[in-house]
């Protein structure tokens, strides 16, 4: 099922491309004064790129059971995450302050350096949209990062300050397609857990409505 999955997400990317590049040609074409049209066509272009969105986390998911395992330095990764995530650049009106409380020592762990890009990228997005959403603009949007020793494991936390997960949302966040969000695939934290476990690692969640939420995540350590 999930090698098919694969294979039709993988059959779906070239006629896609041809609708996105028919709609650039379009938006090239089309005079400003055809309002309307332009109109429908930011439409189709929205549309197509969120099926874009969707595929290629379909075909992240299939092949992410298999990962290619070994001693990966955690906090470089980390550090690569955050600065792609230019959590700085954000406007004024959604200022947002970033914490880290990093292990001084942190042993590698044992995983697939990608797969811990990818999870600690969809964790920290997550956390960014959850203090986007929140109305007051003057509202405290802090972001924590810290990283600790357990045992035979390396654990990762990933703290907003944001909306916070209702009991009823938290049943179903790992489903894939699960999504509470205009523009959201509904993927993102389906895939983190499918990662970790795939990894020998685990994923897990507190939160509180209207406060915000802790996700950690657990890896070997080597
Ligand atoms: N840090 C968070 N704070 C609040 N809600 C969250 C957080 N992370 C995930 N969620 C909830 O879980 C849902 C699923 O997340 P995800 O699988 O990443 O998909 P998406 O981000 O595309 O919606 C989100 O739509 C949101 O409702
Ligand atoms: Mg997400």
């Amino acid at each position: 099922m999930e090698h098919l999955a694969g294979d039709i997400a993988h059959e779906l990317r070239q006629p896609l491309s041809v609708i996105q590049n028919i709609a650039a040609y379009l938006r090239a074409t089309i005079p400003a004064r055809n309002g309307a049209v332009l109109k429908q066509l930011k439409t189709l272009e929205q549309q197509t790129a969120m099926a874009g969105e969707i595929l290629s986390s379909m075909l992240e998911f299939a092949r992410s059971g298999k990962p290619t395992i070994a001693p990966t330095d955690l906090h470089a990764v980390l550090k690569n995450v955050l600065s792609r995530a230019a959590l700085s650049s954000s406007s004024s009106s959604s200022r947002l302050r970033l914490k880290r409380s990093l292990a001084r020592r942190l042993p590698p762990v044992l995983a697939d350096p990608v797969h811990v890009d990818r999870i600690l990228s969809n964790l920290i997005a997550n956390g960014v949209e959850s203090m986007q959403i929140m109305e007051k603009r003057d509202a405290r949007r802090i972001l924590s990062v810290a990283t600790e020793v357990k045992g035979r494991q390396v654990v990762v936390r990933v703290a907003d300050t944001g909306c916070g997960i209702s009991p009823a949302q938290a049943r179903r966040i790992f489903e894939p397609f699960f999504t509470t969000k205009q523009a959201g695939t509904g993927l993102g934290l389906a895939l983190c857990r499918r990662m970790a476990e795939a990894n020998g690692g685990s994923i897990a969640f507190q939160s509180r409505p209207g406060k915000g939420t802790t996700f950690e995540l657990r890896l070997p350590r080597a």
